[in-house]
Order: structure tokens, then C-alpha cells, then sequence
């Protein structure tokens, strides 16, 4: 019998490495998709044969409608979608550059998206399978200074719940992860002025990715990584928007001068 087939996105570096390193520990196949394809050909090099399984590149930027079909195809015939790739902006949504906000849009939705369709409905014919769909605390709550990237994570939280309980009694898992601040490549790249951000409220990469898998295999709707998290998390839930988006806007205000 074939080994069952993990595809991770955005595995080259941060959550989506640790999605990749511990399926490949479980003794899974990996697909590792990211734009570096050098940086994949370093991590599959790494962790092929961790577990007994083989790992495999697909370098893809998955805001590249072409690109992005091509990893479609091969989602279809994987048994475990995780759909970590994504990325944030941070600034009054105005002063930012509107292009990337849109490319933000690609990746953290309409990638998802794709992916997810692709492979849900090939899992669901067969019957088995799962999809882990990282989204992030910040789809909580409005986020001033963060409007597009919150906006992103709230569609993915939504989204995944709902199809969740559409898939229900079909075999096939599906999470939602939402992780609150995670050392990885993120901040830097989102310019997110994190020295701010006080140490407690951190969390290491594998840590996170551990808690996304092992809130798949019970299938559960969302995971909140950390208990911190899940007050937080739990309070953005039941407390009104009008009251969050100006206690974010505090914050953020405050991490930003
Ligand atoms: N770190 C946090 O504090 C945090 C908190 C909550 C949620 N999250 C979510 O966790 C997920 C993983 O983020 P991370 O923290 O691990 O960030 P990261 O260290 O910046 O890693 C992002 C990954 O996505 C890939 N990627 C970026 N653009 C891509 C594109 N156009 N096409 C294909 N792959 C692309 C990157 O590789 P290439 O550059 O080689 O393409 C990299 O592998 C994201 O969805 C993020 O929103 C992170």
C-alpha cells in the first residue's frame, strides 16, 4: 500500500517547516511547496527518510494563477492539505502599497481556497483525508493597522468551519489553526515592530504545528494553540467588535511609536 501523502505550503521556513519535519517524523510522503525551491531542496534533503517516507519539492508561488494550478493538481491526490503559506502587512491600510494587499488576498484566500476545493473534493470521493487550514488569532477582531491581513484570517477561521460541518460523516478532517505570535520569518517580513511584544506571549513554531496536527487527526473545528491564546482568543469571541477593534487599535498603536 502507498504511504499516505502530506502536501504542506509555505514549508520552507517557520510553522510550515514544522508541519513538514514532524508528518515526515509520522512516517508520511511530504510535498513541500514554497517560492525558494533552494531552501526546499535543503529541508527534503534533511527530512527525507525521517519517519521511512520521501520528501518531494514543488516550488510554486501561489499567488501565480498558473503556478497555483499546478499545485492544485497535485493536491487532489494527497491524503493530508495543509495550508500554512501566508503573510501579513502592517500600517494604516491607505499608506499601504494596495498591490501587495491584493497579493496578500491571493495567497491568504484565494490559494486557500483553490487548495481546499481541489483537494476536498478528491478526500471526499475517496472517503478519508484531511485539511488544516492556518489561520490566526487575528481573524478574531478587526485589526487596525493589520485590516487586510485580520480580514484575510477571519474569511479562513469562517471558511473552515464551514466546511468542516459540511464534511461531517464524509471521513474526511477539517481544522482551523489559529495561532497567536509565533517566532518565525513573519514579522519581519510583515514589519511588524514585534521587540514590542512582550515575551510571555510567544510561542515556538513547533509547539504551534504540533497542536494543528493534533487537533486534525480528532478532527476538531478550530485549534487555539497555548493557553494564553485561548483566553484571548476565547474574549475576541463573545466580546462585541466595537469594543475589540479599539482595544486593538490601542495596542497596536502603542507596539508602533
Ligand atoms: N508567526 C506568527 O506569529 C503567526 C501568527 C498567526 C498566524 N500565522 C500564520 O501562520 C502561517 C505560516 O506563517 P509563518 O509564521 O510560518 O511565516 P513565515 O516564517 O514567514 O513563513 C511563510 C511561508 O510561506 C511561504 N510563502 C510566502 N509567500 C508565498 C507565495 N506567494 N507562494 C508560496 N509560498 C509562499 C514562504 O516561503 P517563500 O518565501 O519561499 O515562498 C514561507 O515558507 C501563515 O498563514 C501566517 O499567517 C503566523
Amino acid at each position: 500500500m502507498n504511504k499516505p501523502v502530506a502536501l504542506i505550503t509555505g514549508a520552507s521556513v517557520g510553522i510550515g517547516e514544522q508541519f513538514a519535519r514532524q508528518l515526515s517524523e509520522r512516517g508520511r510522503d511530504v510535498v513541500l511547496v514554497a517560492r525558494d525551491a533552494a531552501r526546499l531542496e535543503v529541508l527534503a534533503k534533511e527530512i527525507d527518510g525521517l519517519g521511512g517516507g520521501r520528501a518531494e519539492v514543488l516550488a510554486a508561488d501561489l499567488t501565480d494563477p498558473q503556478q497555483l494550478g499546478a499545485v492544485e493538481a497535485r493536491a487532489r491526490t494527497v491524503d493530508i492539505l495543509v495550508n500554512n503559506a501566508g503573510f501579513g502587512s502592517f500600517g494604516p491600510f491607505h499608506t499601504l502599497d494596495v498591490e501587495t494587499e491584493i497579493r496578500e488576498i491571493n495567497l491568504n484566500v484565494i490559494a486557500l481556497v483553490r487548495l481546499t476545493h481541489a483537494a476536498a473534493s478528491a478526500m471526499a470521493e475517496r472517503g478519508r483525508g484531511g485539511i488544516l487550514n492556518v489561520s490566526s488569532l487575528a481573524g478574531f477582531q478587526p485589526g487596525p493597522s493589520n485590516a487586510t491581513y485580520g480580514a484575510t484570517k477571519a474569511f479562513v477561521t469562517s471558511f473552515t468551519e464551514a466546511v468542516h460541518e459540511e464534511l461531517k460523516g464524509t471521513g474526511v478532517s477539517v481544522t482551523a489553526l489559529c495561532p497567536g505570535f509565533t517566532h518565525t520569518e513573519f514579522q519581519t517580513r510583515a514589519s511588524v515592530p514585534a521587540s514590542e511584544v512582550p515575551g510571555f506571549m510567544w510561542q515556538d513554531a513547533p509547539e504551534v504545528a504540533r497542536a494543528g496536527l493534533e487537533g486534525l487527526a480528532k478532527n476538531r473545528a478550530i485549534v487555539i494553540p497555548g493557553g494564553l491564546n485561548k483566553v484571548m482568543g476565547n474574549f475576541s469571541m463573545v466580546t462585541p467588535h466595537a469594543i475589540t477593534r479599539r482595544v486593538g487599535a490601542m495596542v497596536l498603536k502603542r507596539a508602533a511609536n
